[in-house]
């Protein structure tokens, strides 16, 4: 019997409903309707349970959860209840008034993502037009506020060769953490491979410079990022190991142990409307289906690394080999790992396909 232990983090989807369409965004390819959103009220009763849980940080994402006028108030309540709360935004919706009512409803931090340095090609990226302008203001404003700033940098291959100024610019901004998150090729960015797919010579340069980087910088700024899987030796242990420490919850109100969980057939999702969140926490069928280590093949049951990395992506999995049950093929162990890095090497050398944005209806 797996042992449960308390979640620490909550990833709430307030809305799908965002002005940008990266094409690599984390969110299903079928996305929620606004007509679906959970309300304010049940919003606020959750993050209440989730307080009661053990939940220590809120992450309000999205979509764009400042697409959501009642945000200020959940800010507010996130607050009452003792949650941390980290906004994760593109920026574009948050003008003066709007940054100032969420900070003067108690948010504690702001994780902003910018598509690139360049102008042209940052909102190219995102589908979006004059959205890089308003990143830039916006970030001017949280420093100025003294709200602590993360700069989010999603990476590929359309961007990676600005990876040494990506992390000088936040810096100039007053950053105090940047993210370097290589893309996680599932959902959209899985449908985008051939447009996003870096070399592995570029990824072995990208994970040279942001080393320099961290030496330099120590002090300065903290910089976080995580080795892109299709080239990695190791698995990483995505969401910190599946129903270990992680829950997420859609837009309507399904609860999933990681944003891409759905794309695993067959899993049943509990939803907050039908039941409390311990319940769920505890009893769901989908977050014990993959718990712990007794769910493993045996590659990583007799395997040394299987409480560290806890057996890698489950979505990978099966995205790469159609089971969700497999090692992840990111492991260099994995029979399917030179499939999976031929796939890559082939993606990457290829003309890089248009972009499919991220838009309702797929
Ligand atoms: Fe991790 Fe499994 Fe690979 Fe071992 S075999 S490193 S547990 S993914
Ligand atoms: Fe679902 Fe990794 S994204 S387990």
């Amino acid at each position: 019997m797996t042992h449960v232990l308390r979640p620490i983090g909550l990833l709430a989807e307030l809305t799908h409903r965002c002005p940008l369409q990266c094409p690599y965004c984390s969110n299903p390819v079928n996305l929620d309707r606004k007509s679906g959103e959970l309300d304010t009220a049940t919003w606020k009763r959750v993050f209440a349970e989730a307080s009661e849980l053990g939940v220590l940080q809120v992450h309000l994402s999205g979509g764009e959860p400042t697409a959501r006028s009642d945000l200020p108030d959940i800010v507010a309540h996130c607050r009452e209840v003792n949650l941390y709360t980290n906004l994760i935004t593109s920026g574009v919706l948050l003008d003066q008034p709007a940054l100032q009512r969420l900070y003067d409803a108690g948010l504690d931090h702001i994780q902003l993502s910018i598509q690139d340095v360049e102008e042209a090609n940052a909102d190219r990226i995102g589908g979006y037009r004059g959205g890089h302008a308003k990143k830039l203001d916006l970030a001017k404003r949280v420093v100025a506020l003294g709200l602590p700033l993360t700069v989010n940098w999603v990476v590929h291959r359309q961007n990676i060769h600005n990876l040494g100024r990506m992390i000088e610019l936040a810096v100039e901004m007053g950053a105090k953490r940047v993210e370097i998150a290589h893309t996680q090729y599932y959902g959209w960015a899985f449908k985008n491979r051939r447009a996003l797919m870096p070399t592995y010579r570029q990824t072995l340069d990208a994970i040279a410079l942001v080393e320099e980087a961290r030496r330099r910088l120590e002090g300065v700024i903290v910089i976080d990022s995580v080795v892109p899987d299709y080239y990695a030796r190791f698995p990483k242990a995505c969401v910190g190991g599946w129903g270990r420490r992680a829950i997420n919850i859609t837009p309507q109100g399904r609860v999933l142990p990681c944003h891409a969980a759905e794309t695993i057939p067959g899993l049943v999702f509990d939803n907050v409307k039908d039941k409390p969140l311990s319940e769920i926490w505890l009893n769901s069928e989908a977050f014990n289906a993959f718990r712990g280590t007794d769910w493993m093949p045996d590659l990583c049951r007799n395997c040394d690394r299987k409480e560290i990395d806890w057996g890698g992506c489950r979505c990978q999995a099966m995205a790469i080999t159609g089971s969700a049950s497999e090692t992840d093929p990111a492991c260099s162990l994995s029979p399917l790992n030179a499939t999976l890095r031929a796939m890559a090497e082939e993606d990457s050398a290829a003309e890089p396909d248009a972009f499919r944005y991220r838009r309702f209806g797929g």
